[in-house]
């Protein structure tokens, strides 16, 4: 067995292929020119996938996915993905192979580029200083909660019913998460929920309080109610360093919060599994965009939201802290060169497509390599 880090990189649907075209390039310049120790394998899903296998998750795929140290994913959906069998999405895809590897953490982080100021809602003196991480709990909550469904009612009205509802263990792996995750940053962590009214969030708070007495006492830990947190990510978003949120809290907030980045295109995420007995634990690396069906093909798509992914990965996943930090410098910089794929536009911008924009964060990385020499 080799002692290289396994990264599997899969492209998926839409614009999926485009922007891992720029990702791959870069995991190319590091592998090559840098020599990190990374072992990178192609693995196909969804309609590219049937077409060659009959599956949407091929084996080899799931396989590959179970031992990599980091997945990277592009996009899925769209009409080629929309017209596969109805049996073969049963058996196969993306939500299932999230659930398969238990992916409970999810981190989105809020990032303002001065560059993108001018593409953001909020005012420039309100960005300043933005660099702040959701955490969400994705695997409970609200939206897996049971029961749930729509019932009919004796008196002929209908009744939709979803069950808020969080085990002490279900918290605390995500606490436990945020606050490990919180000692690699300014160590500090705000816990959001709504214990004023809700039994759920009431545990929550408890839960999370719990395991920072017990085993983060360093860490400097505040509660806030999530309504109070929404205003105050448009008021003052740079008060924040890191959010730990629930399943369907932290779904709302992040999209408040992505304003500050001007772009859905510009967003990377990350989501992470328990540890197997090994010690491994599954890594799942994707822009937060979808396959954006609008623009496929016509190689415009905005590629950064999937190399600042793959930024994440080095950082969290494949022990190359410093390389994720020239990586997210070099996006920077191409940014601070003026050029702009369409979705980040402005007046006075230069306008380039997805290529360029992956050529001008190589370029950045070969300056930066030069200076460091
Ligand atoms: P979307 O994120 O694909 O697109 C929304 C809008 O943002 C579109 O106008 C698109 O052109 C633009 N956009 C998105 N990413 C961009 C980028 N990198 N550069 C420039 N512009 C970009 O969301 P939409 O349209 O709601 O969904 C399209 C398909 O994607 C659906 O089939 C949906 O199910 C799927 N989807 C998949 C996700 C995933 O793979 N994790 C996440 C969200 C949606
Ligand atoms: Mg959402």
């Amino acid at each position: 067995m080799s002692n290289l880090k396994q990264v599997v990189v899969i492209d998926g649907e839409g614009i999926g292929p485009e922007v891992m075209g720029e990702t791959r390039r870069i995991l190319g310049w590091l592998t090559g020119k840098e020599r990190l120790g990374l072992a990178t394998r192609d693995a196909v899903y969804g309609a590219e996938a049937y077409r060659r296998t009959g599956k949407i998750v091929p084996d080899e795929t799931a396989e590959a996915l179970k031992t990599a140290d980091a997945i990277l994913f592009g996009a899925t959906g769209g009409p080629a993905y929309d017209a596969l069998p109805a049996e073969a999405k049963r058996q196969g895809n993306l939500l299932r192979v999230r659930k398969s590897l238990d992916l409970f953490a999810n981190l989105r982080p809020i990032v303002a580029f001065p560059a993108l100021a001018e593409a953001s809602s909020l005012k420039n003196r309100v960005l300043e200083g933005v660099d702040f991480v959701i955490l969400r709990e994705l695997s409970s909550g609200l939206y897996f909660g049971e029961p749930r469904g729509i019932e009919n009612l004796p008196n002929g009205e209908r009744r939709g019913v979803n069950t808020h509802s969080y085990t002490s263990s279900e918290i605390r792996r995500v606490a436990r998460f945020g606050f490990a995750l919180a000692r690699t940053r300014r160590s500090r962590l705000c816990s959001v929920d709504k214990a004023n009214v809700m039994e759920a969030g009431q545990l929550w708070r408890q839960e999370v309080q719990a395991v920072h007495d017990a085993e983060f006492p360093d860490v400097e830990l505040t509660h806030m109610l999530v309504d109070n947190c929404a205003m105050q990510i448009v008021r003052a978003p740079a008060q924040f360093d890191l959010l730990l949120t629930d399943n369907m809290f932290g779904d709302i907030l992040s999209d408040a919060a992505a304003m500050a980045t001007g772009s859905l295109g510009m967003l990377p995420s990350a989501s992470f599994g328990p540890p197997g007995p090994d010690g491994h634990r599954p890594a799942f690396f994707e822009p937060v965009h979808g396959s954006a069906p609008d623009i496929a093909g016509k190689g415009v798509a905005n590629p950064l939201g999937a190399i600042l992914s793959l930024a994440m990965a080095l950082r969290l996943s494949l022990g190359e802290p410093e390389a994720a930090t020239r990586l997210e410098r070099a996006v920077s910089e191409a940014l601070d060169s003026g050029i702009r794929t369409r979705d980040i536009m402005h007046e006075g911008g230069r306008p380039v497509g997805t290529r360029e924009m992956g050529d001008a964060v190589l370029a950045a990385l070969e300056r930066g390599a030069v200076r460091a020499r």
